[in-house]
């Protein structure tokens, strides 16, 4: 396995695996590796010749300072996890690598991208675009690998692709749990124990509401979450939204789509974590 830290030399060694004839896959990361990640580096792996997995905190995609300095970082770490999953390349750049110039680019999908985290994190669409949009250039991969935990993030980049006509294809992977069902985050790590133990029961509510579904109406489910979740001390749903699973756009009643997703963000603990997960009630 190759790290490299600057675009150029990474290039370099695509154009190589290119001029051969290689498909690439590229796994973009912000690092603090888990299984959830490790499972989108297998799938690359086992569907291309080569695969690169960047590992970059992307700062223009925080919109709050805080949250950019506590994510957790350990690149030596996720390095020994990349070279056991047999991962040809590591991208790793610094942030003046990453951004020599500004990037004052904007990237608009409405309403896909003003809905739920569009709007309540205000430019972090616009910044994951940024960094993806450099990265698919940059390596110009054959497929990209994205989790289905963030939900919302691949249609954006799924919007973003149709908008700039990227050649690849996009792959979304399914969310990784643990045998708990909390869906596997990097923020996980800053949660106690006991805080992790408290987070368990947003996957358990999202899991019930299934089933509740069945006989309840979207009001009343949305409710059966969101009650459920807001009881509980620690927990405290920040929003919970039932959605088309293509346009994003709210429901109101289960016959409206074939693909109908319930997305969650709850704050969990003292510091507070800010934890997200999604279900599927249709599709
Ligand atoms: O999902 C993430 O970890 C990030 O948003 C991504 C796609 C690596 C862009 O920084």
């Amino acid at each position: 396995m190759r790290v490299f830290n600057t675009t150029k030399a990474l290039q370099e060694a695509l154009d190589g695996v290119r001029a051969e004839g290689k498909t690439i896959g590229l796994v973009p990361t912000m690092g603090a590796l888990h299984a959830g990640h490790a499972s989108l580096v297998e799938r690359s792996v086992g569907e291309n010749d080569c695969t690169v997995v960047s590992v970059f905190v992307n700062p223009t995609q925080f919109n709050d300072p805080k949250d950019l300095q506590n994510y957790p970082r350990d690149l030596e770490a996720d390095c020994d996890l990349l070279a056991r999953l047999k991962a040809d390349f590591v991208f790793a750049p610094t942030v003046s690598e990453a951004y020599p110039e500004p990037d004052t680019r904007q990237f608009s999908y409405p309403p896909i991208d003003t809905v739920m985290e569009g709007a309540r994190r205000p430019g972090h669409f616009n910044g994951v675009c940024q960094i993806v949009s450099k990265l698919f250039d940059w390596v110009k991969p054959t497929r990209a690998y994205f989790g289905e935990k963030d939900f919302q993030q691949i249609a954006v980049v799924r919007a973003m692709v149709r908008d700039l006509g990227f050649p690849l294809e996009l792959r979304p992977c399914p969310i990784v749990r643990e045998e708990s069902g909390l869906a596997l985050s990097s923020r996980n790590e800053l949660l106690t124990p006991a805080e992790r133990e408290t987070a368990v029961n947003i996957s358990r509510a999202l899991r019930e509401s299934v089933d509740f579904a069945r006989e309840h109406t979207v009001e009343e489910t949305h409710r059966f979450v969101v009650d459920q979740l807001n009881a509980i001390e620690g927990l405290e749903v920040e929003y919970y939204e039932i959605v088309d699973g293509t346009s994003l756009q709210p429901v109101a009643d289960w016959a409206e789509s074939d693909y109908i997703v319930g997305c969650i963000t709850v704050y969990c603990g003292a510091r507070p974590v800010r934890l997200i997960d999604n279900v599927k009630y249709k599709g």
